[in-house]
């Protein structure tokens, strides 16, 4: 056994990982009087939440008419009937809530002439349930609402004395006999040293895992840590197949250039000059859902109509927009064109790809970020003691496809909801857990081994490997053929895990120990990403299978559950979505007629 001493902290609630979600949820608990600690490997206002752009939606109706029913429909629509309506009302309904609580914590949001919170239209939005024109619900700061928040957050956090451990490394959760999350242990990175964290509700904040992937607009810190440690807990993924290809991620460098582009204007054409998607998406156009934008702009490169001397990209144009626009409303990728792209945005066109930018699999958790540990009993059975949100967590609102701009309402309205619940079911009078120290040994064990391990593979060689074949075979378009060989390979590529080659041993600022641990991460996520998504024979969402391009209700409407084991096997399960409202139509609730299952059209 390897033998390392340990640091015992012992709180309420420990929240692992400071983006949105994470910071919403301690500042949330700490409010509520709840000892809280929360963990992040980066500095929490580095966390990813800093790169979100355009904004975030609630139907606030600033800028025009608006209802939370409306934002649900649309919410539904672009979920290809994959969420859980449960979820997604509750994420409709207390979304103008939760962005009131930002703007009175601070949140420094545009403005109108008249001083209310500017919002701007996003792909997918609509009124009249879809029968109406754009509608303008995303509440923006410029184009950096996510920098914003996330500040915002982090001072308030501090301010109700919830207590951070910044730069530590989350290695396992500990987990009792009786399956209960008991904490987490964890890696100090700058002085070495292990700490195990005792916590009545641990909750996962951990984010997405884009970095599976050759090209994301996901920061390099974006891998999956608490997908990986809930794998190893021997809990399921869920709905993993379902990756989001952004429309705009920069040619080449792969980072973000808002949807709110396009919601201020911008509009994307082919080699011949063509607005195509006036084609494809006749009423919304460059405003459809992502994942069609996303589809379209590779069927234009597939037909000989990219752009570029290899012609494999498209063109983004704000050079027609008005220069105080692209100041005061998208200052940051005017920025970003120049640097990234080398293009002045007031002359010329961004090239742009359809770039990995979201998971909307991850932890199964219900709507108050409670973790699922579904049996054949009970589909919504409980993993006690363990709360997931944010990108890491899988409610599900997004479904087979997210709405740009849902996600930062996604990471406050339930991070939020995970505070809420704490305050019902954690008792501050109670004693925490007798931790389980087998738990806290193998997740010692393993680290130890890892540090040691001494192959023949370095650890970058082999995330290249993953990251080339998800790249290549779980991509914006899938076939039997590119999926079995995806699976073929990534199976062939976590094997070669055992050959991993660590050279650097000391436990002091050890990137290359991080990013193995990392890798071991990734793994089980890349996994089910593309055991699942050659399981489901249809096209949902962001899942669009050539050899299967219509959706099937009938059979296909119900969440994959996808275990990883310790040798990569996967076993896949399903359980059933959500139909259910949270409110009845007599009670103010949505009529379920009108979120019917139908044709995703735009
Ligand atoms: O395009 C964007 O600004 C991204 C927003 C989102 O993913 O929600």
């Amino acid at each position: 056994m390897a033998a390392y001493d340990y640091e015992t902290h012992t709180y309420d609630v420990v929240v692992v990982g400071a983006g949105g979600a994470g910071l919403r949820a301690t500042l949330g608990m700490a409010e509520q009087g709840l000892r809280t600690a929360c963990i992040s490997k980066v500095f929490p206002t580095r966390s990813h939440t800093v790169a979100a752009q355009g904004g975030i939606a609630a139907s606030l109706s600033n800028m025009g008419p608006d209802h939370w029913q409306w934002h649900m429909y649309d919410t539904v629509k672009g979920s290809d009937w994959l969420g859980d309506t449960d979820a997604m009302e509750y994420l409709a309904r207390e979304a103008p809530k939760a962005v009131y609580e930002l703007e009175h914590y601070g949140v420094p949001f545009s403005r109108t002439e008249e001083g209310k919170i500017y919002q701007r239209p996003f792909g997918g939005h609509t009124t009249e349930f879809g029968e109406g024109p754009p509608v303008q619900r995303t509440c923006a700061a410029a184009d950096r609402t996510g920098h914003a928040i996330l500040h915002t957050l982090y001072g308030q956090s501090l301010k109700q004395k919830a207590e951070f451990y910044i730069e530590y490394f989350a290695i396992d959760l500990i987990m009792g006999e009786d399956g209960t999350c008991q904490g987490v242990v964890c890696w100090k990175l700058d002085d070495g040293t292990i700490h195990v964290f005792n916590a009545k509700m641990t909750v996962l904040a951990t984010g997405g895992y884009g970095r599976a992937y050759f090209s994301a607009t996901s920061a390099h810190t974006c891998t999956g840590d608490g997908n990986g440690m809930v794998a190893r807990a021997g809990l399921p993924l869920q709905d993993m197949e379902f990756v989001q290809f952004h429309p705009t991620g920069i040619y080449g460098a792969g980072c973000l250039i808002t949807e709110g582009a396009r919601g201020e204007g911008g509009y994307l054409t082919n080699s011949e000059g063509e607005r195509f998607m006036e084609r494809y998406a006749p009423t919304y156009k460059d405003l459809a859902s992502r994942d069609v934008v996303s589809r379209c702009m590779t069927m234009e490169i597939r037909e000989g109509r990219g752009v570029g001397p290899e012609k494999d990209h498209i063109h983004l144009n704000l050079n027609h927009l008005p220069p105080e626009t692209l100041h005061e409303r998208l200052p940051g990728i005017s920025e970003s064109a120049r640097i990234f792209a080398g293009a002045d945005v007031t002359k010329e066109p961004i090239p742009v790809l359809p770039t990995v930018h979201y998971n909307m699999g991850g932890i199964p958790t219900n709507y108050w970020g409670e973790v699922l540990n579904p049996t054949k009993d009970d589909p919504d059975a409980l993993a006690p003691g363990l709360m997931a949100v944010g990108e890491a967590g899988c409610a599900s609102v997004h479904g087979a496809n997210r709405l740009g701009s849902n996600s930062l309402i996604d990471l406050v309205v339930f991070g939020r909801a995970a505070a809420i619940r704490a305050a019902k079911v954690v008792d501050p009078a109670a004693s925490n857990p007798t931790l389980n120290q087998s738990s806290i040994d193998a997740a010692l064990d393993r680290f130890d081994k890892l540090r040691h391990a001494d192959g023949g593979t370095p650890t970058a060689e082999l995330r290249l490997e993953m990251q080339k074949t998800m790249q290549a075979d779980a991509a914006v378009f899938r076939t039997d053929k590119t999926l079995a060989e995806g699976v073929k390979k990534m199976q062939a590529v976590a094997k070669k895990e055992k050959d991993l080659k660590v050279t650097d041993r000391s436990l002091i600022w050890n990137s290359d120990l991080m990013e193995t641990l990392e890798i071991m991460n990734l793994l089980p996520n890349a996994l089910a990403t593309v055991i699942s998504a050659e399981a489901r024979k249809e096209s949902r969402g962001a899942h669009a299978h050539e050899d299967y391009p219509d959706r099937d209700d009938k059979t296909w409407r119900k969440h994959t559950l996808s275990w990883v084991d310790d040798t990569y096997k996967v076993t896949l399960d399903y359980r059933p979505v959500h139909t259910d409202p949270l409110t009845k139509q007599k009670d103010g609730g949505i009529d379920l007629k009108k979120i019917a299952p139908k044709a995703r059209v735009y």
